[in-house]
């Protein structure tokens, strides 16, 4: 693997005042090997909550960001805010906000751009659909995606490129260890063609789809995966702890 090993859990649109408190318990007592970096990305309206009762060994990252300085854009969280309540992170390009939402690769770029210009750290989701894959596709899907990322930013130092492919997204159809290991693979090499050997070398690439405590530690063993991004599975405290101690 590149760098420390990086286990984000992305709870998505789920979670009540009860239960997230529930969450963040068992998080508070779970044990956490020391050599991962752990994140994770409450709903908006439960940010500051979690923040301040969650362990400091745990970062704070959230779902989505706007595209530039805040104001009168309604129903949007700036990035000033974010900072503002303690978040470290940003996911930004996971396939529901472009496959659902419709959010395109210029309108990413220059969320991305926008966050890392203020310091937060962000997480870059990539990943095909079904139909790309079976299209023989899933290179180019997630080379133009990554052409979207890399044309808009102007420094990787901050940046964990999450490899998510769409098909794999809560659908318990987990990509294969060698599946996934192939697109990463992929992904390092455009790096490295394309922006620079170093970055190539030092940028994490986690993966994310229908990962769990029974399928991590196969998947934590391939050279280039780096960590993961975790849905369904983040929303269990000791199967949450589970991933995070498959490190290799
Ligand atoms: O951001 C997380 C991914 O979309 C994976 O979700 O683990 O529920 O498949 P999942």
């Amino acid at each position: 693997g590149t760098g420390k090993f990086f286990v984000g859990g992305n709870w998505k649109c789920n979670g009540t005042k009860e239960s997230i408190t529930k969450l963040v318990s068992d998080l508070n007592s779970a044990k956490l090997e020391s050599d991962v970096d752990v994140v994770v990305a409450p709903p908006f309206v439960y940010l500051d909550l979690v923040k301040n009762s969650l362990t400091h060994r745990i970062d704070i990252s959230s779902q989505n960001s706007w595209v530039g300085k805040g104001g009168a854009f309604t129903g949007e969280i700036s990035v000033e805010q974010l900072k503002d309540i303690g978040a470290k992170w940003v996911i930004l390009g996971h396939s529901e906000r472009r496959h659902v939402i419709g959010e395109d690769d210029q309108f990413i770029g220059k969320k991305a751009a926008y966050a890392l210009s203020e310091g937060l750290g962000v997480i870059a989701c990539i990943g095909e659909l079904l139909e790309e894959r079976e299209a023989g596709k899933t290179f180019d899907v997630c080379y133009k995606q990554l052409k979207a990322f890399a044309d808009a930013v102007p420094s990787w130092d901050n940046i964990v490129i999450a490899y998510e492919p769409v098909w794999a997204i809560g659908t318990g159809k987990v990509a294969t260890p060698q599946q996934a290991q192939e697109v990463h693979v992929a992904v390092r090499d455009w790096l490295k063609n394309n922006v620079s050997a170093e970055v190539a070398s030092k940028t994490r690439i986690i993966y994310g789809g229908s990962v769990n405590g029974g399928n991590s530690a196969e998947l934590a063993k391939q050279e280039d995966i780096d960590g993961f991004l975790v849905g369904g599975a983040s929303l269990k405290g000791p199967e949450f702890a589970t991933i995070v101690n498959s490190v290799t």
